[in-house]
């Protein structure tokens, strides 16, 4: 049986989708489209402009005169707070049709979309509306040696950054347009935001939510198109005051030179290997907890705990535990109720990782259970477990960004702290026990931007999200992600 899917999400991928520039929707200048596929299908999805750099240059130039000369400055922080507000309410009025067309797009399970994806990306602009009126500056008694004698008063003002260049990728293409839009509207910034191309559907939906909000013209554009042609203007552009980005690691590099043209600020959230650290003395939901680890959205989760560690008197128990959920994972279209995991979003993400599973039993790992595609449509592939590996294999080492996690024993608290950290990564990490003294020390132990005890995948608008070495520059979300939106003014007055 299939989800039936809404009149309106049927009549919106049928019509070619524009680009959203200045408050207008227009195609591409090139005139051109592209095609974006249904993952469990293969087929054509919808049509969407294919954005290049002479739409960027135009969805800047919106930008710049908008942030400039427009009404959004002039705004009280509590009338945009309340513009705010207003898309993630009409976000929840749409949440069907947003999450018909992520799971369409996307791959992911219609239930789980609706569920996660939906009411986080509402709740990111609820959170974020509330510093709109929140945003301070400090005032500051200072010294001044070198002019004994004289008075000072000294302030600091917090300033939106400007125009903002905002790329993200394909795994939660809602959730990640709300995680980049709301904090840099709630500190006065205007965005040109680029969806990824396996992925532009909710992102153009998105913008038509965020007019009906009331978001003045050229506030907020929306350029669909690829990577390497609209996402590398958008970096590279001179009229950019700042670049914010989440995908590969690689590409992030890309970002960070491109963006060394006119010194824009960068922030990055990369990639991940995940250490998932299950002691003997864990609870048994340590074994569910480490599926939903690596298992949730397929896999592809830049913070999926994709190296589980299990203490060696639990290994053959948790190990089996984990593979007989992976066996029991039902596959199948995002739409089709009953699915579980759906397919990978793109047959290049299909082929990535079932050339991962190849190079890992190449190399002498064992699947336990999984290990290949999952029939001959549509891009998915089984729930994986591998062991026998070693640290330095490539499986153990890169981000595969699928459904396979590789389990090695672990003996003692020493000993998992260095292999937890013996990567080039440090997104999160789980650890599974009840002692909660060494559930800290270990925590304190771990070069990591998250770490969940006993729990994993806890998101919240509130939480800093972000990762330590190559996971990339800056945090997201909470209170934390302002100071990356925002330019530091000191003023000083001599009384
Ligand atoms: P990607 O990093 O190429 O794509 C992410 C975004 O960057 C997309 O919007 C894409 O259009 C854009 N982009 C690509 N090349 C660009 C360039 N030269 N300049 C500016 N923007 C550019 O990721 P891709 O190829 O989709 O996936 C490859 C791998 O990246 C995955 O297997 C996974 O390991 C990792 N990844 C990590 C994510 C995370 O959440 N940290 C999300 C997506 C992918
Ligand atoms: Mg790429």
């Amino acid at each position: 049986m299939t989800v039936t899917v809404d009149r309106s999400v049927e009549e919106f991928t049928a019509a070619p989708r524009q680009l959203f520039i200045n408050g207008q929707w227009v195609s591409a200048a090139s005139g051109k489209t592209f095609d974006t596929p249904n993952p469990a299908t293969g087929e054509t999805l919808a049509k969407v402009a294919e954005g290049d750099a002479q739409d960027i240059d135009r969805a800047v130039r919106a930008a710049r005169s908008a942030f400039d000369d427009g009404p959004w400055g002039r705004l009280t922080p509590s009338e945009r707070g309340r513009i705010i507000w207003k898309i993630g309410d009409l976000i929840l009025e749409h949440a069907e049709e947003l999450a018909q067309l992520e799971s369409l797009d996307n791959g992911k399970p219609y239930p789980v979309a609706l569920a996660a994806d939906i009411p986080l990306a509402a709740d990111m602009f609820h959170y974020m509306a509330g510093w709109a009126t929140k945003i301070e500056g400090n005032t500051i008694d200072i010294s001044v040696p070198y002019m004994p004698g004289a008075n000072f008063h000294s302030y600091t003002l917090r300033e939106p950054v400007g125009v903002v260049g905002q790329i993200i990728p394909w795994n939660f293409p809602l959730l990640m347009a709300a995680w980049k839009l709301a904090p840099a509207l709630a500190t006065g910034n205007v965005v040109v935001l680029k969806p990824a191309e396996q992925t532009p559907l909710t992102a153009v939906k998105l913008a038509e939510l965020i007019a009906a909000a009331g978001v003045p013209d050229g506030v907020v554009n929306v350029v669909t198109g690829f990577g390497e042609t609209a996402g590398a203007a958008l970096a590279a552009h001179p009229h950019v005051d700042k670049v914010a980005f989440t995908g590969s690691t690689e590409v992030g590099r890309l970002i960070l030179q491109a963006a060394a043209g006119n010194l824009k600020k960068v922030t990055l959230e990369l990639g991940g290997k995940s250490p998932n650290i299950v002691f003997d003395d864990a609870s048994p939901a340590a074994v569910e907890g480490a599926a939903n680890a690596i298992f949730f959205n397929h896999g592809q989760c830049c913070v999926a705990g994709s190296r589980l560690f299990v203490q060696e008197g639990r290994f053959d128990e948790v190990v089996e535990g984990v593979a007989q959920i992976a066996r029991s994972i039902r596959l199948g279209p995002g739409m089709e109720s009953g699915t579980q995991m759906g397919p990978l979003v793109s047959d290049e993400q299909l082929r990535r990782v079932t050339g991962y599973l190849e190079s890992g039993l190449a190399d002498g790992a064992t699947a336990v259970t999984g290990g290949a595609r999952h029939g001959d449509t549509g891009y998915f592939v089984e729930p994986t477990v591998l062991t026998n590996t070693t640290p330095d294999m490539k499986v153990v080492r890169e981000e595969i960004f699928g459904p396979v996690v590789v389990a090695a024993p672990f003996s003692s608290l020493d000993d998992i702290a260095a292999a937890a950290n013996d990567t080039e990564y440090g997104l999160g990490a789980g650890i599974w026990t009840q002692d909660i003294s060494k559930a800290h020390a270990l925590a304190k132990k771990i070069r990591a931007g998250t770490i969940w005890i006993n729990c994993y995948n806890v998101f919240d608008a509130s939480l800093p999200f972000g990762g330590y070495k190559e996971s990339g520059w800056g945090r997201e979300m909470g209170r934390e992600v302002l100071n990356n939106y925002t330019e530091v003014k000191a003023v000083t007055t001599l009384l």
